[in-house]
């Protein structure tokens, strides 16, 4: 057992909880398996000491461990339906440290992160920081890490829309271009890095590890048959989800998606948890009234990780923006009209069911949809549960070389 390593792992936003919690869990399965096998079952001490706390606390803290991690929150994301509801459904540690940010400006909320981070990092001295996704948390952390001369790990490179009007393709090119391991999903995410100048050296093709959390968490979400309590039928409502600002931050897009859902309801029900972006700008521009008067179209909060994956499981299709559910469709196989003009996830439309639509050809998509018109697509390469086995196995080797 030579590994030593302190990692410190950084959450910022909804979409990283379920990337952060298959890492937590592989870690632990290195550090067990390890120190297992010199003799010193972990698992038996964690059992005889019968406390949850204080077996989460071992597993994090034991000196004895290869591999410690601290769990930095960045406060990106912190209403309980965004953020503690993922943390209790992950079985994710409760954090170690929490940076509070709130919500800002792009600017602000990148500085105070950054400004907040560097004690952190000062004090804690971790030999890599861990960064999963493309929110405004990935970005800021990577670049404090690049600055104090800390390893930056990546998770979820290589990605790219082409898009630079998404907040989310800056944070992808800055990420990339600081971190020193560059774990990436897919073979057109590695194509990208290395078209950027990347070595190759650095990239490691490891799987999608928010399909870990997913094949990890399927069986409790379909237990759960949420659509029950929407009063939903399987296979018979569509699930919609849509926070980009490009979609909801505008007064025409907003009218416009308005009577497209209205329209949509009437041949099939809807049930759409509503991001809080999305809230405000319904409220902001007049339309979360009358979207609430149609009974067919269930606007409910945002919803926690179980009952999305449960709903999406057993939805007709899928209406989104969102990058996760292209992603987990393909996974699910559940037709999945994504709208944008471009993603920064070609291979959930060419070898997956997403297809990307506008409001122009919406209604015509979701009549072929209807009409059963849609691909059952195919489960890219390394997508299978262990992506972030094989980080810590890799991170594990670049310690021990
Ligand atoms: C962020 C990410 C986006 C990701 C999305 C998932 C960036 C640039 N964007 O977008 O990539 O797809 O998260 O949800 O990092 N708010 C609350 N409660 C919260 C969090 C936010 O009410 O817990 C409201 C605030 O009014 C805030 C707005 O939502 O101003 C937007 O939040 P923000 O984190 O800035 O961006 P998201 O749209 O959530």
């Amino acid at each position: 057992m030579k590994t030593n390593l302190k990692l410190m792992l950084v959450a910022g936003a909804r979409p990283n909880f379920m990337k952060i919690a298959p890492l937590i869990s592989a870690i632990k399965k290195f550090n067990n398996s390890t120190t297992r096998n010199e003799g010193k079952s972990r698992v038996a001490r964690a059992q005889a000491l019968n406390e949850i706390d204080q077996i989460n606390e071992i597993d994090q803290k034991d000196p004895i461990n290869p591999i410690n991690y601290l769990l930095v929150h960045t406060g990106q994301h912190y209403d309980m339906a965004m953020s503690e509801t993922f943390f209790h459904e992950l079985e994710l540690p409760k954090p170690d440290i929490n940076l509070e940010v709130g919500s800002a400006s792009h600017a602000v909320q990148t500085a105070n992160i950054m400004m907040r981070f560097e004690e952190v990092c000062l004090k804690e001295k971790p030999d890599w920081v861990m960064v999963v996704g493309d929110v405004n948390s990935t970005m800021a952390c990577s670049l404090v890490a690049a600055k104090l001369g800390i390893k930056v790990g990546h998770v979820e490179a290589g990605l790219r829309s082409f898009d630079r009007t998404m907040p989310e393709e800056i944070n992808r090119l800055v990420t990339d271009a600081l971190s020193d391991l560059l774990f990436t999903p897919s073979e057109d995410a590695d194509q990208n890095l290395l078209r950027e100048g990347i070595p190759a050296i650095k990239i490691k093709r490891v799987g999608n590890i928010m399909i870990d959390a997913l094949i990890a968490h399927l069986e409790r979400a379909r237990q759960g048959r949420p659509y029950n309590r929407f009063e939903l039928r399987e296979k018979n409502y569509v699930f919609v989800t849509l926070h980009r600002p490009s979609n909801v931050d505008d007064e025409g897009p907003i009218f416009r998606i308005m009577d497209c859902l209205i329209r949509l309801s009437k041949k099939l029900p809807v049930i759409f948890p509503v991001h809080p972006r999305t809230r405000k700008n319904f409220i902001q521009f007049g339309v979360l009234e009358k979207l609430n008067s149609h009974k067919d179209l269930m606007l409910s909060e945002p919803l926690g990780y179980h009952d999305t994956i449960g709903l999406v499981d057993k939805a007709r299709f899928v209406l989104t923006d969102s990058g996760g559910l292209q992603e987990e469709t393909t996974f699910l196989k559940i037709p999945c009209l994504t709208l944008r003009p471009n993603t920064e996830r070609p291979i959930t439309i060419k070898l997956g069911t997403s297809k990307l639509t506008s409001l122009e050809t919406l209604d015509n998509d979701i009549e072929n949809v209807l009409n059963g018109y849609s691909r059952i697509g195919q489960i890219p390469e390394l997508w299978d549960g262990k992506t972030g086995e094989r980080i810590i196995e890799i991170l594990s080797e670049q310690a021990n070389n």
